[in-house]
């Protein structure tokens, strides 16, 4: 079955939209929320957190990705990630978050989703491609 099945990607939007909700988003006022899908089907959202110096801003994927760490351990294998705005059209991770997608989940399906009916759906080798990974450390 494709992953996520169409229960879990409920889910993770549901969990995506509500991350949202709690953004720390001051400055942009644009309010993001991310939930990833790991191998053991477990859900962690993060939202994006926000800092007067702005270059210390955290984006919603990467705390996803943080908590998840924190919460299960570093054997952490990304199968999903779904980013949610609040806007008409469908926001792609930042190359820092790609980044960071890929450490986790090369292979991830990555989704975007908004408001509207537009949305984004590709794999994380296909917003990032030859990265920089941890195959290049062994
Ligand atoms: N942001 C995210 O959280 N995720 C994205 O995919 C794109 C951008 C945040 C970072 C910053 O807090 C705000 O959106 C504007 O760039």
């Amino acid at each position: 079955m494709r992953i996520p099945s169409p229960v879990q990607l409920q889910k993770l939007k549901a969990a995506a939209k509500a991350a949202a909700g709690q953004a720390y988003a001051p400055y942009s006022k644009f309010r993001v929320g991310a939930a990833i899908l790991t191998g053991t089907g477990k859900i962690h959202a993060g939202c994006n957190v926000e800092n007067a110096s702005y270059g210390l801003s955290n984006c919603a994927e990467r705390t996803a990705i943080f908590s998840a760490v924190a919460a299960g351990g570093p054997k952490l294998q990304i199968k999903c990630v779904v980013v949610y705005t609040p806007t008409q059209t469908a926001t792609a991770p930042c190359g820092a978050c790609r980044q960071v997608i890929n450490e986790f989940g090369p292979a991830a399906r990555v989704i975007s989703i908004c408001d509207g009916p537009a949305h984004l759906d590709v794999s994380s080798d296909a917003l990032l491609p030859g990265a920089f990974g941890p195959q290049d450390l062994t």
